[in-house]
């Protein structure tokens, strides 16, 4: 009878033990929570495949920050839904904008979080998608060059409004040297820039589209976002980020492209977010909903998973939930 020469079991015998030798550990420092704002008053409007997310108004957003803060979140992610949108996205560099407006009252009321804007036209743009359109004989085309200028006045005017970070998400060839060219030229070269690099065209962005009233009104974002079957494209995307002079990348979304994550991390110097997306969150909660899974169990062991793939930074909509989480696990 020959017993194991190797006993990994040693190591697992106590909790205090399995402690010593554990490798990634979480905080909430390192989450990032979406908030969404919306015009109106007295708004809390609860996004229906997003249980627990919510749409916010200008006066209702304080009590969610102060939740936020008090867990121990130190940064959010700004998206807006504007009440009004045209073909060239006006509402999202309007002086006075949604987003704008958001900034301003976030960093108000908190001045030490911070703020990071997401940079983008779908939102505002009446066709949903996330550049100009130009139509042709061949059909509508997603215009690049003509979307980079909306897209740096964008990005100048949400850092005017107090954004600490600006992060496009995009994905228009040049935007990250577009992006930092106009704010430099403002005199805002002091602001980074966190590139959503590496984005896949992901059917995970659906709950997402419901939330923020985003949806291409026709066709689809192939053109400019990701195959979801390429990796080697995915350094190519990075590297011009990184000659572009951005100061984060992205990966995005998270569980299906974990590969990504580890690849760029290995890569690249730049510190590394991963987007744990809207359809990722809103699988778990229907889950957990059900009585099916251990939400909590679930929710710390798939942030866990993307820190431990490579991700410095996480923005997720279990934010709060984790990182109250792991206060009370102490
Ligand atoms: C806007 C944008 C999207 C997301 C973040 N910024 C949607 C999209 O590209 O269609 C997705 C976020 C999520 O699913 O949680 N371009
Ligand atoms: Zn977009």
């Amino acid at each position: 009878m020959t017993f194991p020469v190797t006993r990994n079991r040693r190591l697992r015998n106590s909790a205090s033990m399995r402690s010593l030798v554990r490798e990634t550990i979480l905080t909430a420092n390192d989450f990032i929570a979406p908030i969404y704002i919306v015009p109106g008053t007295g708004i809390k409007h609860e996004i229906r495949s997003m249980p627990g997310v919510f749409h916010f108004s200008l006066d209702t957003v304080e009590q969610e920050l102060s939740e936020l803060v008090s867990a121990g979140i130190r940064s959010v992610l700004v998206f807006g839904v504007p009440d009004s949108k045209d073909a060239v996205g006006s509402s999202a560099y309007a002086e006075d904008g949604i987003v704008q407006q958001g900034i301003r009252r976030i960093k108000q009321l908190y001045p030490e979080l911070i703020v990071i804007a997401d940079t983008c036209l779908c939102q505002f743009t009446d066709h949903g998608h996330c550049g100009v359109v130009h139509h042709t004989a061949d059909g509508p085309v997603i215009d690049n060059d003509d979307s980079l200028a909306l897209l740096a006045r964008t990005a100048v005017s949400q850092a005017k409004a107090g954004a600490d970070i600006i992060a496009p998400s995009n994905m228009m060839d040049g935007f990250v040297a577009a992006i930092r060219a106009g704010l430099d030229e403002a005199g805002l070269s002091h602001v980074p820039i966190m590139s959503y690099a590496v984005k896949y065209s992901s059917a995970y962005y659906g709950p997402f589209r419901e939330a923020a009233h985003s949806a291409p009104q026709f066709g689809d974002r192939k053109t400019y976002q990701m195959d979801p079957a390429n990796v080697r494209e995915a350094l190519r995307e990075a590297q011009a980020d990184v000659d572009e002079g951005a100061d984060f990348l992205m990966v995005k979304p998270g569980l299906a492209y974990l590969d990504v994550l580890r690849l760029l991390k290995d890569r690249f110097d730049l510190p590394i977010a991963v987007y744990n997306v809207s359809g990722e969150y809103a699988m778990v909660k229907a889950a957990a909903l059900q009585g099916w899974i251990d939400e909590r169990a679930i929710v710390l062991e798939t942030l866990t998973g993307m820190k431990r793939a490579g991700a410095d930074m996480i923005i997720t909509y279990h934010a709060k939930d984790a990182a109250r989480w792991l206060n009370e696990k102490g």
